[in-house]
């Protein structure tokens, strides 16, 4: 049992359930959140889906969370200012965090601008369940692929807070995958994620 000692949460007692590991060892694999961090238009859902379609194919349960899908539903709320985002990633690393106890494999692509947001998401999850993974391209390209056509309105002052544009992206640093989305295909993304998964991450 866990207790918070104030706030509203001070008369809350979280019960211990016991079925959360036996799940797990049915499932035959490591629980990990691969989580998709990246500037918009870098390729985060397009190889989100298809690294899943790889992991299904393998025989491994998935689920995706993805910020635009996420956004109409579960955070529909919230919009792009800087705490609007913490709290939109709080919440998604929360659920995933709910995944993991599960079994899942949970791939979140999220751009996750700030690093302190991400590196909270890591200490949510547990460092031995999260990958971070830097879906990267130069600003430049990103804003040449445009599909949703969101850099020219950014650039055109049509909409505000745009990652990227006038709103920070934190490089990360020291991310467990690197993929450069102009450099490589999806399906070399995919195989990159895989080895790492592979050598790294120990799926039974
Ligand atoms: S995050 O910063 O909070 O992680 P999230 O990944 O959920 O963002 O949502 C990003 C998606 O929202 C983008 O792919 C884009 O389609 C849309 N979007 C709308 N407004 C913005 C904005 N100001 N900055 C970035 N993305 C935006």
């Amino acid at each position: 049992m866990s207790y918070f000692a104030q706030g509203p949460q001070q008369n809350l007692h979280a019960f211990t359930f016991s079925h959360v590991r036996a799940e797990q060892s049915l499932m035959k694999q490591k629980p990990l959140v691969i989580w998709m961090t990246g500037l918009s238009a870098s390729g985060k859902s397009t190889i989100a889906d298809a690294l899943d379609l790889a992991l299904r194919a393998q025989g491994r349960f998935t689920c995706i969370i993805d910020g635009d899908s996420v956004r109409t539903g579960l955070c529909r709320d919230l919009g792009f200012t800087d705490s609007d985002r913490d709290e939109n990633i709080r919440r998604v690393a929360e659920v995933a965090g709910l995944m993991v106890a599960a079994g899942l494999i949970v791939i979140v692509a999220l751009i996750s601008p700030s690093s302190a947001s991400r590196h909270y998401a890591r200490s949510i999850i547990g460092n031995e369940h999260f990958v971070e993974v830097h879906v990267d391209a130069p600003l430049a390209i990103v804003e040449q692929r445009d599909p949703k056509g969101l850099y020219k309105k950014a650039r055109s002052g049509l909409l505000k807070n745009f990652t990227g544009i006038d709103s920070n992206y934190d490089t990360p640093l020291f991310p467990e995958v690197h993929v450069q989305t102009h450099l490589f295909s999806v399906e070399q993304s995919v195989e990159i994620i895989l080895g790492w998964m592979a050598s790294a991450a120990d799926p039974a």
